[in-house]
């Protein structure tokens, strides 16, 4: 049934990839947004009117409502005041970092992490004290060294769960652990949880607000560019408690840009539409999770570990001694395959290389074939 709606509307690629490139850079999926999503932006574009003009009054509130209902299924239950809606998690991400962090601050992080915090902490004058997560770890949080990244200047800690690239989704008992230092330290707690539907096996998300106490001190970055297949439509929200509220309405307000008014009946129709869609994707990304992670691991010199959530594969090439870079460049000059160097997503991660599955299993059998043959250059 899924299936049949789906072809509503063409499932086009998402990328340009002619017969010889094949982009594997950003985490872009590979399908379209739900087609009753796509339906009710068309329609509210048809009807105009309201739809058409600034956003006011009842539109972003039934967004807000839909966000709240839909959120209370894995976290605690927010007033729709509590919501920002954005244009995307990258805008919801800026306003959530300025509204709490000031230049001069320490934020609390890990690394491999997502090139964008960085981005914006740097942008901020924010400095990033970077904990390692470590392959012998399986890229989880070593919690008996945490309190050693913070100092007198920390103001926040920022958690993705779960994590791009490494796919580690936190465990209840690292996020308590993670929870005891933020209230020990009086710090805020930003969790970009934007991945949160693409968990594997036996992992389970859990959402840091959830915990006891947390709840006040935490701001959730959601997004539905990966949930939804949705990067170009540009939607997201923070969530954010009462302390940080005022000064990120007042960034809000100035600053970021916000969703256009007929995307609200998109985002609106995808969190009170069937899940059955997300739970394909998640499906897809875990056949593609699988095969891609076993078959990176059995070529030469490389290694690759079968990660948790999200939809990245990050695996070790260190051994050819050449860096992610170079790497990475001699790869897309040689077989027309563009990845993304592992050294932009943190410290101690050159040599490493990440790869996106938002390919079908055909797609990424070439690459692999493309990389083996690669290798054997080297
Ligand atoms: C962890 C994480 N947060 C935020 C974003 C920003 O996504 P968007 O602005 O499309 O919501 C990304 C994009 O890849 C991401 O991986």
């Amino acid at each position: 049934m899924l299936n049949k709606t789906l072809n509503a509307y063409p499932q086009q690629e998402v990328f340009d990839i002619s017969k010889d490139y094949i982009k594997l850079t950003g985490g872009d999926p590979d399908v379209e947004a739900p087609p009753w999503v796509i339906d009710a932006a068309l329609n509210a574009i048809k009807e105009g009117g309201k739809w058409t003009h600034y956003a006011r009054g009842e539109i972003p509130e039934q967004f807000k409502e839909a966000v709240v209902d839909y959120y209370k299924t894995f976290g605690p239950v927010y007033e729709t005041e509590n919501v920002i809606p954005t244009a995307g998690s990258s805008a919801a991400l800026y306003i959530a970092l300025a509204s709490v962090l000031e230049e001069g601050d320490e934020v609390l992080m890990w690394s491999p992490s997502y090139a964008g915090h960085y981005r914006i902490l740097n942008d901020i004058g924010v400095k990033a004290s970077i904990a390692p997560l470590k392959r012998e770890n399986g890229y989880h949080p070593d919690l008996d060294t945490l309190e050693d990244y913070v100092s007198p200047d920390t103001k926040a800690v920022l958690i993705c769960n779960p994590n791009n690239p490494t796919g580690t989704v936190f465990t209840r008992k690292e996020l308590e652990g993670i929870g005891k230092i933020a209230t020990d330290y009086d710090l805020a707690i930003f969790s970009d949880e934007i991945y949160l539907h693409f968990v594997y096996d036996d992992n389970e998300f859990v959402a840091t607000s959830t915990l006891k106490g947390l709840k006040e001190r935490t701001i959730n970055i959601m997004s539905f560019s990966k949930t939804f297949s949705m990067t170009g439509w540009r939607l997201g929200y923070t969530i954010v408690p009462e302390r940080y509220l005022d000064k990120a309405n007042k960034i809000n307000a100035l600053t970021a840009p916000r969703p256009a008014t007929f995307i609200y009946a998109a985002g609106t129709a995808a969190l009170r539409g069937n899940m059955s869609y997300v739970e394909e994707r998640r499906q897809a990304y875990d056949e593609r999770r699988r095969y891609f992670c076993k078959a990176i691991g059995e070529l030469d010199g490389l290694s690759c570990h079968l990660f948790e959530g999200a939809f990245y594969s990050w695996f070790d090439a260190r051994s050819y001694g050449l860096g992610s870079e170079e790497f990475v460049k001699r790869f897309e000059e040689a077989e027309n395959v563009g990845l993304s160097p592992g050294h932009r997503f943190g410290v101690n991660t050159d040599g490493f290389i990440r790869v996106p599955l938002v390919q079908p299993v055909p797609v990424l059998e070439d690459v692999v074939g493309r990389l083996e043959k690669f290798l054997g250059t080297l």
